[in-house]
Protein backbone atom coordinates (compact mmCIF):
# COMPACT_ATOMS: atom_id res chain seq x y z
CA UNK A 1 0.00 0.00 0.00
CA UNK A 2 2.91 2.48 1.34
CA UNK A 3 4.68 0.92 -1.94
CA UNK A 4 1.74 2.23 -4.11
CA UNK A 5 1.27 5.32 -2.56
CA UNK A 6 4.80 6.44 -3.45
CA UNK A 7 4.80 5.24 -6.89
CA UNK A 8 1.51 7.10 -7.27
CA UNK A 9 1.11 10.45 -9.29
CA UNK A 10 -1.04 13.69 -9.75
CA UNK A 11 -3.97 12.59 -11.70
CA UNK A 12 -5.73 14.98 -14.44
CA UNK A 13 -9.17 14.30 -15.24
CA UNK A 14 -9.69 16.11 -18.93
CA UNK A 15 -13.12 17.15 -20.20
CA UNK A 16 -13.76 18.64 -23.74
CA UNK A 17 -16.41 19.61 -25.70
CA UNK A 18 -17.34 16.06 -27.97
CA UNK A 19 -16.41 18.35 -31.14
CA UNK A 20 -13.21 17.13 -33.00
CA UNK A 21 -12.54 21.21 -32.88
CA UNK A 22 -12.20 20.65 -28.46
CA UNK A 23 -10.75 17.15 -28.50
CA UNK A 24 -7.64 17.53 -30.70
CA UNK A 25 -6.74 20.96 -28.71
CA UNK A 26 -7.41 18.73 -25.11
CA UNK A 27 -5.95 15.37 -26.29
CA UNK A 28 -2.56 17.20 -27.05
CA UNK A 29 -2.72 19.22 -24.15
CA UNK A 30 -3.02 16.31 -21.95
CA UNK A 31 -0.06 14.14 -23.76
CA UNK A 32 2.19 17.02 -22.59
CA UNK A 33 0.84 17.12 -19.40
CA UNK A 34 1.73 13.42 -19.56
CA UNK A 35 4.90 14.03 -20.58
CA UNK A 36 5.78 16.12 -17.29
CA UNK A 37 5.08 13.49 -14.85
CA UNK A 38 1.35 13.51 -14.55
CA UNK A 39 -1.31 10.49 -15.33
CA UNK A 40 -3.97 12.19 -17.47
CA UNK A 41 -6.92 10.78 -18.22
CA UNK A 42 -9.36 12.37 -21.13
CA UNK A 43 -13.40 11.75 -20.89
CA UNK A 44 -15.51 12.10 -24.02
CA UNK A 45 -18.90 12.13 -24.13
CA UNK A 46 -20.03 11.01 -27.60
CA UNK A 47 -21.13 7.75 -29.17
CA UNK A 48 -19.41 8.49 -31.73
CA UNK A 49 -15.82 8.93 -31.16
CA UNK A 50 -13.55 5.52 -33.22
CA UNK A 51 -13.54 3.11 -30.30
CA UNK A 52 -9.65 4.06 -28.87
CA UNK A 53 -7.57 2.24 -26.22
CA UNK A 54 -4.40 4.20 -27.55
CA UNK A 55 -2.48 5.48 -24.74
CA UNK A 56 0.54 7.78 -24.73
CA UNK A 57 2.47 7.97 -22.20
CA UNK A 58 -0.06 7.99 -19.33
CA UNK A 59 -2.91 9.64 -21.12
CA UNK A 60 -5.90 7.33 -21.15
CA UNK A 61 -9.10 7.78 -23.23
CA UNK A 62 -12.27 7.36 -21.74
CA UNK A 63 -15.22 7.41 -23.75
CA UNK A 64 -19.44 7.84 -21.88
CA UNK A 65 -21.69 7.04 -24.65
CA UNK A 66 -24.03 10.08 -25.52
CA UNK A 67 -25.47 11.35 -28.76
CA UNK A 68 -23.52 12.78 -31.25
CA UNK A 69 -23.08 16.35 -30.80
CA UNK A 70 -23.67 17.08 -35.00
CA UNK A 71 -25.81 19.56 -35.98
CA UNK A 72 -27.09 19.79 -32.60
CA UNK A 73 -24.58 21.77 -30.69
CA UNK A 74 -25.86 24.85 -31.33
CA UNK A 75 -29.19 23.72 -29.69
CA UNK A 76 -30.08 24.72 -26.08
CA UNK A 77 -31.46 21.43 -25.46
CA UNK A 78 -28.83 19.59 -26.31
CA UNK A 79 -26.65 22.05 -24.18
CA UNK A 80 -29.03 21.12 -20.84
CA UNK A 81 -28.74 17.40 -21.83
CA UNK A 82 -24.94 17.37 -21.94
CA UNK A 83 -25.01 19.39 -18.72
CA UNK A 84 -27.27 17.22 -16.75
CA UNK A 85 -25.35 13.62 -18.48
CA UNK A 86 -21.60 15.20 -17.15
CA UNK A 87 -22.27 16.14 -13.79
CA UNK A 88 -24.75 12.93 -13.29
CA UNK A 89 -22.13 10.79 -14.43
CA UNK A 90 -18.71 12.66 -13.41
CA UNK A 91 -18.40 11.57 -9.31
CA UNK A 92 -19.03 8.37 -10.34
CA UNK A 93 -16.60 8.00 -12.54
CA UNK A 94 -13.77 10.13 -10.72
CA UNK A 95 -14.75 7.10 -7.82
CA UNK A 96 -14.12 4.31 -10.50
CA UNK A 97 -10.93 5.80 -11.65
CA UNK A 98 -9.19 6.55 -7.97
CA UNK A 99 -9.96 3.04 -7.05
CA UNK A 100 -8.84 1.77 -10.82
CA UNK A 101 -6.31 3.96 -11.35
CA UNK A 102 -4.37 3.65 -8.61
CA UNK A 103 -3.45 7.67 -8.93
CA UNK A 104 -6.72 9.80 -7.24
CA UNK A 105 -7.73 12.10 -9.32
CA UNK A 106 -6.27 16.16 -8.12
CA UNK A 107 -7.67 18.20 -11.09
CA UNK A 108 -10.40 18.63 -12.86
CA UNK A 109 -9.43 20.19 -16.65
CA UNK A 110 -12.49 21.10 -18.68
CA UNK A 111 -13.10 23.56 -21.52
CA UNK A 112 -13.85 26.93 -21.25
CA UNK A 113 -17.12 26.04 -23.18
CA UNK A 114 -18.47 24.33 -20.02
CA UNK A 115 -17.77 26.88 -17.22
CA UNK A 116 -20.36 25.25 -15.11
CA UNK A 117 -17.59 22.50 -14.67
CA UNK A 118 -15.66 24.84 -12.10
CA UNK A 119 -18.61 24.11 -9.71
CA UNK A 120 -18.66 20.53 -10.17
CA UNK A 121 -14.35 20.50 -9.27
CA UNK A 122 -15.46 22.43 -5.93
CA UNK A 123 -18.08 20.08 -5.06
CA UNK A 124 -15.47 16.55 -5.34
CA UNK A 125 -12.76 18.89 -3.90
CA UNK A 126 -10.09 19.22 -7.28
CA UNK A 127 -8.46 22.02 -9.14
CA UNK A 128 -10.57 23.79 -11.51
CA UNK A 129 -8.56 24.33 -14.74
CA UNK A 130 -10.33 25.71 -17.95
CA UNK A 131 -8.90 25.41 -21.35
CA UNK A 132 -9.61 28.03 -23.94
CA UNK A 133 -9.36 26.51 -27.40
CA UNK A 134 -10.02 30.04 -29.24
CA UNK A 135 -7.43 32.70 -30.12
CA UNK A 136 -6.76 35.21 -27.38
CA UNK A 137 -7.76 37.78 -29.39
CA UNK A 138 -11.82 36.07 -30.05
CA UNK A 139 -11.68 35.39 -26.40
CA UNK A 140 -10.73 39.35 -25.82
CA UNK A 141 -13.79 40.60 -27.72
CA UNK A 142 -16.16 37.69 -25.72
CA UNK A 143 -14.51 38.80 -22.36
CA UNK A 144 -15.33 42.29 -23.48
CA UNK A 145 -18.87 41.51 -24.41
CA UNK A 146 -19.48 39.57 -20.85
CA UNK A 147 -18.05 42.95 -18.88
CA UNK A 148 -19.72 45.33 -20.75
CA UNK A 149 -22.97 43.88 -22.16
CA UNK A 150 -25.40 44.78 -19.02
CA UNK A 151 -24.27 48.49 -18.57
CA UNK A 152 -23.79 49.43 -22.52
CA UNK A 153 -26.28 49.09 -25.47
CA UNK A 154 -25.59 46.24 -27.94
CA UNK A 155 -25.15 49.18 -31.03
CA UNK A 156 -22.39 50.96 -28.75
CA UNK A 157 -21.13 47.54 -27.47
CA UNK A 158 -20.72 46.85 -30.97
CA UNK A 159 -18.43 49.47 -32.30
CA UNK A 160 -16.49 49.26 -28.57
CA UNK A 161 -15.56 45.42 -28.84
CA UNK A 162 -14.25 46.55 -32.68
CA UNK A 163 -12.35 48.77 -31.28
CA UNK A 164 -10.27 47.07 -28.20
CA UNK A 165 -7.04 48.88 -27.07
CA UNK A 166 -5.19 45.73 -27.64
CA UNK A 167 -6.65 44.37 -31.25
CA UNK A 168 -6.00 45.71 -34.61
CA UNK A 169 -8.72 47.82 -35.80
CA UNK A 170 -11.57 45.63 -36.83
CA UNK A 171 -14.79 46.07 -39.16
CA UNK A 172 -18.03 44.45 -37.81
CA UNK A 173 -17.62 42.34 -40.73
CA UNK A 174 -14.49 40.88 -38.44
CA UNK A 175 -15.89 40.60 -35.09
CA UNK A 176 -17.06 36.62 -34.36
CA UNK A 177 -20.21 35.96 -36.15
CA UNK A 178 -22.55 35.69 -32.78
CA UNK A 179 -21.26 39.15 -31.84
CA UNK A 180 -21.83 40.44 -35.42
CA UNK A 181 -25.27 39.89 -34.37
CA UNK A 182 -25.90 40.68 -31.64
CA UNK A 183 -27.73 43.87 -31.49
CA UNK A 184 -30.46 42.08 -33.39
CA UNK A 185 -32.94 39.47 -32.22
CA UNK A 186 -31.17 37.03 -34.01
CA UNK A 187 -30.92 32.79 -34.36
CA UNK A 188 -27.28 33.08 -32.96
CA UNK A 189 -28.57 35.21 -29.21
CA UNK A 190 -28.26 31.16 -27.59
CA UNK A 191 -24.78 30.87 -28.85
CA UNK A 192 -23.61 34.34 -27.92
CA UNK A 193 -24.78 33.66 -24.34
CA UNK A 194 -22.77 30.55 -24.50
CA UNK A 195 -19.46 31.89 -25.87
CA UNK A 196 -19.48 35.22 -23.44
CA UNK A 197 -20.31 32.31 -20.57
CA UNK A 198 -17.24 31.25 -20.58
CA UNK A 199 -16.18 33.91 -18.75
CA UNK A 200 -18.82 33.57 -16.14
CA UNK A 201 -16.00 32.78 -13.55
CA UNK A 202 -13.12 33.42 -15.66
CA UNK A 203 -11.58 35.32 -11.84
CA UNK A 204 -12.70 32.14 -9.68
CA UNK A 205 -10.92 29.20 -11.85
CA UNK A 206 -7.70 27.67 -10.58
CA UNK A 207 -5.78 28.11 -13.57
CA UNK A 208 -6.95 29.64 -17.45
CA UNK A 209 -4.98 28.31 -20.07
CA UNK A 210 -4.93 29.46 -23.42
CA UNK A 211 -4.18 27.67 -27.17
CA UNK A 212 -1.78 30.39 -28.39
CA UNK A 213 0.78 31.39 -27.97
CA UNK A 214 2.77 34.72 -26.91
CA UNK A 215 4.48 36.40 -29.34
CA UNK A 216 1.91 35.67 -32.33
CA UNK A 217 -0.51 37.38 -29.77
CA UNK A 218 1.46 39.44 -27.67
CA UNK A 219 -0.96 42.78 -26.99
CA UNK A 220 -3.92 40.26 -26.89
CA UNK A 221 -2.42 38.12 -24.57
CA UNK A 222 -1.35 40.68 -21.99
CA UNK A 223 -4.04 43.18 -22.13
CA UNK A 224 -6.13 39.45 -20.86
CA UNK A 225 -3.13 39.24 -18.33
CA UNK A 226 -3.66 42.12 -17.06
CA UNK A 227 -7.19 41.21 -15.93
CA UNK A 228 -6.38 37.79 -14.60
CA UNK A 229 -3.55 35.79 -14.53
CA UNK A 230 -3.84 32.99 -18.20
CA UNK A 231 -1.11 30.72 -19.34
CA UNK A 232 -0.57 30.66 -23.25
CA UNK A 233 0.37 26.91 -23.86
CA UNK A 234 -0.05 26.52 -27.64
CA UNK A 235 0.25 25.85 -30.18
CA UNK A 236 -1.38 22.50 -29.05
CA UNK A 237 -0.33 20.43 -32.28
CA UNK A 238 1.41 16.94 -32.17
CA UNK A 239 4.96 17.18 -31.12
CA UNK A 240 5.93 15.04 -34.38
CA UNK A 241 5.34 18.27 -36.15
CA UNK A 242 6.94 20.80 -33.66
CA UNK A 243 9.55 19.86 -31.12
CA UNK A 244 9.58 15.77 -31.61
CA UNK A 245 9.67 16.26 -27.31
CA UNK A 246 7.06 13.42 -27.60
CA UNK A 247 7.91 10.09 -28.63
CA UNK A 248 5.45 8.62 -31.64
CA UNK A 249 2.85 11.81 -31.40
CA UNK A 250 2.00 11.98 -35.21
CA UNK A 251 -1.47 12.19 -34.63
CA UNK A 252 -4.10 14.02 -31.84
CA UNK A 253 -5.65 10.85 -30.94
CA UNK A 254 -9.55 9.88 -30.88
CA UNK A 255 -11.75 11.05 -33.73
CA UNK A 256 -14.74 11.27 -34.69
CA UNK A 257 -13.89 10.67 -38.41
CA UNK A 258 -12.38 8.48 -40.04
CA UNK A 259 -10.02 9.43 -43.14
CA UNK A 260 -11.80 8.09 -46.16
CA UNK A 261 -10.47 6.96 -48.26
CA UNK A 262 -7.14 6.00 -47.42
CA UNK A 263 -4.36 6.80 -49.80
CA UNK A 264 -3.66 10.92 -49.55
CA UNK A 265 0.14 10.30 -49.02
CA UNK A 266 0.35 8.78 -52.43
CA UNK A 267 -1.90 10.61 -54.16
CA UNK A 268 0.10 13.21 -52.91
CA UNK A 269 3.35 12.33 -53.61
CA UNK A 270 2.65 11.94 -57.06
CA UNK A 271 2.35 15.65 -57.07
CA UNK A 272 4.62 17.97 -57.31
CA UNK A 273 6.49 20.06 -54.95
CA UNK A 274 3.98 23.01 -53.65
CA UNK A 275 1.42 22.21 -56.50
CA UNK A 276 -1.53 21.33 -54.06
CA UNK A 277 -4.46 23.25 -52.95
CA UNK A 278 -5.55 21.72 -49.69
CA UNK A 279 -9.34 22.58 -48.95
CA UNK A 280 -11.23 21.86 -45.48
CA UNK A 281 -13.90 23.72 -43.63
CA UNK A 282 -13.44 21.76 -40.36
CA UNK A 283 -15.51 19.08 -38.65
CA UNK A 284 -18.94 21.41 -38.57
CA UNK A 285 -19.26 24.05 -41.22
CA UNK A 286 -22.24 23.86 -43.95
CA UNK A 287 -22.27 25.33 -47.08
CA UNK A 288 -24.82 25.93 -49.09
CA UNK A 289 -25.46 24.40 -52.70
CA UNK A 290 -24.76 27.23 -54.61
CA UNK A 291 -21.87 27.83 -52.69
CA UNK A 292 -20.29 24.90 -53.13
CA UNK A 293 -20.72 24.87 -57.01
CA UNK A 294 -18.88 28.20 -56.68
CA UNK A 295 -15.81 26.54 -54.81
CA UNK A 296 -15.67 23.66 -56.88
CA UNK A 297 -15.50 25.64 -60.51
CA UNK A 298 -13.07 28.01 -58.76
CA UNK A 299 -11.09 25.35 -57.96
CA UNK A 300 -11.02 23.56 -61.94
CA UNK A 301 -10.72 27.34 -62.78
CA UNK A 302 -7.26 27.47 -60.75
CA UNK A 303 -6.07 25.34 -62.74
CA UNK A 304 -3.80 23.79 -59.71
CA UNK A 305 -4.13 20.27 -57.99
CA UNK A 306 -6.82 19.76 -55.55
CA UNK A 307 -7.11 17.99 -53.00
CA UNK A 308 -11.08 18.70 -51.29
CA UNK A 309 -12.41 16.96 -47.90
CA UNK A 310 -16.31 17.17 -48.26
CA UNK A 311 -17.89 15.39 -45.69
CA UNK A 312 -20.12 13.03 -46.26
CA UNK A 313 -22.82 14.95 -45.37
CA UNK A 314 -21.81 17.76 -47.66
CA UNK A 315 -21.56 15.29 -50.41
CA UNK A 316 -24.76 16.11 -52.11
CA UNK A 317 -24.41 19.67 -52.89
CA UNK A 318 -21.05 18.74 -54.88
CA UNK A 319 -22.51 19.49 -58.71
CA UNK A 320 -23.39 16.51 -60.31
CA UNK A 321 -20.36 16.35 -62.70
CA UNK A 322 -18.22 17.56 -60.53
CA UNK A 323 -16.47 14.33 -59.32
CA UNK A 324 -15.60 12.78 -63.18
CA UNK A 325 -14.70 16.64 -64.27
CA UNK A 326 -12.14 17.70 -62.19
CA UNK A 327 -10.93 13.61 -61.88
CA UNK A 328 -7.46 14.23 -63.24
CA UNK A 329 -6.47 17.27 -60.94
CA UNK A 330 -8.37 16.72 -58.03
CA UNK A 331 -9.11 14.35 -55.17
CA UNK A 332 -12.20 14.77 -53.20
CA UNK A 333 -12.44 12.63 -49.83
CA UNK A 334 -14.61 12.79 -47.06
CA UNK A 335 -12.00 13.17 -44.21
CA UNK A 336 -8.25 13.70 -44.48
CA UNK A 337 -5.11 12.86 -42.25
CA UNK A 338 -5.06 16.95 -41.80
CA UNK A 339 -1.50 17.44 -40.17
CA UNK A 340 -0.18 14.92 -42.38
CA UNK A 341 -1.31 16.43 -45.48
CA UNK A 342 -0.36 20.05 -44.44
CA UNK A 343 3.59 19.05 -43.99
CA UNK A 344 3.43 17.31 -47.16
CA UNK A 345 5.77 19.06 -49.57
CA UNK A 346 3.33 19.01 -52.39
CA UNK A 347 0.94 20.74 -50.19
CA UNK A 348 1.20 25.27 -51.58
CA UNK A 349 -1.50 26.33 -49.96
CA UNK A 350 -4.69 25.80 -47.79
CA UNK A 351 -8.17 27.09 -48.27
CA UNK A 352 -9.51 27.27 -45.36
CA UNK A 353 -12.73 28.11 -43.15
CA UNK A 354 -10.09 29.42 -40.68
CA UNK A 355 -11.56 27.18 -37.59
CA UNK A 356 -8.70 27.66 -34.70
CA UNK A 357 -6.71 24.41 -35.17
CA UNK A 358 -6.65 24.66 -38.77
CA UNK A 359 -5.09 28.14 -38.73
CA UNK A 360 -2.15 27.38 -35.92
CA UNK A 361 -2.00 24.56 -37.63
CA UNK A 362 -1.08 26.40 -41.18
CA UNK A 363 1.13 28.49 -39.07
CA UNK A 364 2.61 25.99 -37.34
CA UNK A 365 3.54 23.91 -41.02
CA UNK A 366 4.44 26.75 -42.48
CA UNK A 367 1.28 26.75 -44.98
CA UNK A 368 0.02 30.05 -46.72
CA UNK A 369 -3.90 30.04 -46.45
CA UNK A 370 -6.68 31.56 -48.43
CA UNK A 371 -9.55 32.15 -45.41
CA UNK A 372 -12.74 31.79 -46.56
CA UNK A 373 -14.62 32.21 -43.09
CA UNK A 374 -17.91 30.63 -42.30
CA UNK A 375 -18.84 31.58 -38.72
CA UNK A 376 -18.39 31.50 -34.94
CA UNK A 377 -14.63 32.97 -34.06
CA UNK A 378 -13.77 32.57 -37.94
CA UNK A 379 -14.14 36.32 -39.61
CA UNK A 380 -11.77 37.17 -36.80
CA UNK A 381 -9.02 34.31 -37.64
CA UNK A 382 -9.23 35.72 -41.29
CA UNK A 383 -8.76 39.15 -40.16
CA UNK A 384 -5.42 38.20 -38.48
CA UNK A 385 -4.24 35.60 -41.27
CA UNK A 386 -4.69 38.06 -43.84
CA UNK A 387 -3.91 41.30 -41.75
CA UNK A 388 -1.96 40.85 -38.92
CA UNK A 389 0.33 37.71 -39.80
CA UNK A 390 0.02 38.26 -43.49
CA UNK A 391 0.04 34.82 -44.24
CA UNK A 392 -2.83 34.76 -46.86
CA UNK A 393 -5.74 36.39 -48.54
CA UNK A 394 -9.21 36.60 -47.64
CA UNK A 395 -11.73 36.10 -50.06
CA UNK A 396 -14.39 38.54 -50.62
CA UNK A 397 -18.55 37.82 -50.77
CA UNK A 398 -20.26 39.13 -53.23
CA UNK A 399 -23.47 41.04 -52.51
CA UNK A 400 -25.50 37.83 -52.42
CA UNK A 401 -23.10 36.66 -49.53
CA UNK A 402 -21.61 34.18 -52.36
CA UNK A 403 -17.94 33.74 -52.99
CA UNK A 404 -17.80 33.22 -56.70
CA UNK A 405 -15.59 30.77 -58.47
CA UNK A 406 -13.61 34.30 -60.28
CA UNK A 407 -12.60 35.23 -56.72
CA UNK A 408 -11.95 31.56 -55.75
CA UNK A 409 -9.85 31.08 -58.43
CA UNK A 410 -8.31 34.67 -57.91
CA UNK A 411 -7.23 33.89 -54.46
CA UNK A 412 -5.61 30.56 -55.06
CA UNK A 413 -3.70 31.72 -57.81
CA UNK A 414 -2.37 35.07 -55.70
CA UNK A 415 -1.22 32.00 -52.88
CA UNK A 416 -0.21 30.30 -55.41
CA UNK A 417 1.78 32.15 -57.98
CA UNK A 418 1.82 35.59 -57.54
CA UNK A 419 5.11 37.67 -55.53
CA UNK A 420 2.75 38.26 -52.44
CA UNK A 421 2.16 34.79 -52.64
CA UNK A 422 5.87 33.92 -51.74
CA UNK A 423 6.03 36.57 -49.00
CA UNK A 424 3.01 35.07 -47.57
CA UNK A 425 5.68 31.82 -47.56
CA UNK A 426 8.11 33.52 -46.02
CA UNK A 427 6.04 35.13 -43.32
CA UNK A 428 4.81 31.37 -42.76
CA UNK A 429 7.83 30.03 -42.33
CA UNK A 430 8.69 32.65 -39.90
CA UNK A 431 5.37 31.54 -37.37
CA UNK A 432 6.16 28.63 -37.70
CA UNK A 433 9.89 28.91 -36.16
CA UNK A 434 8.15 30.93 -33.38
CA UNK A 435 5.71 27.95 -32.61
CA UNK A 436 8.24 25.79 -32.45
CA UNK A 437 10.65 27.90 -29.70
CA UNK A 438 7.48 28.44 -27.51
CA UNK A 439 6.45 24.51 -27.36
CA UNK A 440 10.55 23.49 -27.22
CA UNK A 441 11.72 22.84 -23.91
CA UNK A 442 12.21 26.14 -21.98
CA UNK A 443 9.93 28.16 -24.25
CA UNK A 444 6.84 30.37 -23.09
CA UNK A 445 4.29 27.42 -23.65
CA UNK A 446 6.51 24.88 -22.12
CA UNK A 447 7.22 26.72 -19.29
CA UNK A 448 3.72 27.30 -18.51
CA UNK A 449 2.84 23.33 -18.59
CA UNK A 450 6.15 22.78 -16.32
CA UNK A 451 4.68 25.25 -14.20
CA UNK A 452 1.20 23.83 -13.50
CA UNK A 453 2.17 20.09 -13.68
CA UNK A 454 4.71 21.02 -11.31
CA UNK A 455 2.20 23.14 -8.71
CA UNK A 456 -0.14 20.19 -9.06
CA UNK A 457 2.62 17.56 -8.23
CA UNK A 458 3.72 19.66 -5.33
CA UNK A 459 0.00 20.36 -3.84
CA UNK A 460 -0.24 16.06 -4.24
CA UNK A 461 2.79 15.43 -2.35
C1 LIG B 1 -14.72 24.32 -34.27
C2 LIG B 1 -14.98 25.74 -34.78
O1 LIG B 1 -15.69 25.72 -35.96
C3 LIG B 1 -13.71 26.49 -34.85
O2 LIG B 1 -13.92 27.73 -35.47
C4 LIG B 1 -13.22 26.65 -33.47
O3 LIG B 1 -12.08 27.45 -33.46
C5 LIG B 1 -12.97 25.27 -32.88
O4 LIG B 1 -14.14 24.48 -32.98
P1 LIG B 1 -13.87 23.07 -36.55
O5 LIG B 1 -14.84 23.84 -37.35
O6 LIG B 1 -13.96 21.62 -36.64
O7 LIG B 1 -13.84 23.53 -35.03
O8 LIG B 1 -12.42 23.55 -37.11
P2 LIG B 1 -10.95 23.46 -36.53
O9 LIG B 1 -10.79 24.30 -35.31
O10 LIG B 1 -10.07 23.80 -37.64
O11 LIG B 1 -10.76 21.95 -36.09
C6 LIG B 1 -10.85 20.88 -36.98
C7 LIG B 1 -9.84 19.81 -36.61
O12 LIG B 1 -10.13 18.64 -37.36
C8 LIG B 1 -8.41 20.21 -36.92
O13 LIG B 1 -7.56 19.83 -35.87
C9 LIG B 1 -8.06 19.42 -38.19
O14 LIG B 1 -6.72 19.00 -38.25
C10 LIG B 1 -8.98 18.23 -38.08
N1 LIG B 1 -9.38 17.76 -39.43
C11 LIG B 1 -10.19 18.51 -40.22
C12 LIG B 1 -8.91 16.54 -39.88
O15 LIG B 1 -8.15 15.86 -39.17
N2 LIG B 1 -9.30 16.11 -41.10
C13 LIG B 1 -10.12 16.81 -41.91
O16 LIG B 1 -10.42 16.33 -42.99
C14 LIG B 1 -10.60 18.06 -41.45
Amino acid sequence: MEKQERQSKSHVLALPIPAQGHINPMMQFSKRLASKGLHVTVVIFSSKVTKHTRRLGSVEVVTVDFVSYEGKLSSDDYSKQFQAAVTRKLPELVAELNNSSGHPISCLLYDSHLPWLLDTARQLGLTGASLFTQSCAVDNVYYNVHEMQLKIPPEELLVTVSRLPALSPLEITDLPSFVQGMDSESEYSFLLNHVVGQFSNFREADWIFVNTFTTLEEEAVNWLASQRSIKPIGPLIPSFYLDNQLEDDKEYGPSLFKPNPDGCNEWLDSKETGSVVYVSFGSMAALGEEQMAEIAWGLKRSDCNFLWVVRESERKKLPSNFVEESAEKGLIVTWSPQLEVLAHKSVGCFMTHCGWNSTLEALSLGVPMVAMPHWTDQPTNAKCIADVWHVGVRVKENEKGIVTKEEVEGCIREVMEGERGNEMRRNSEKWMKLAKIAVDEGGSSDKSITEFAAELGRKFH
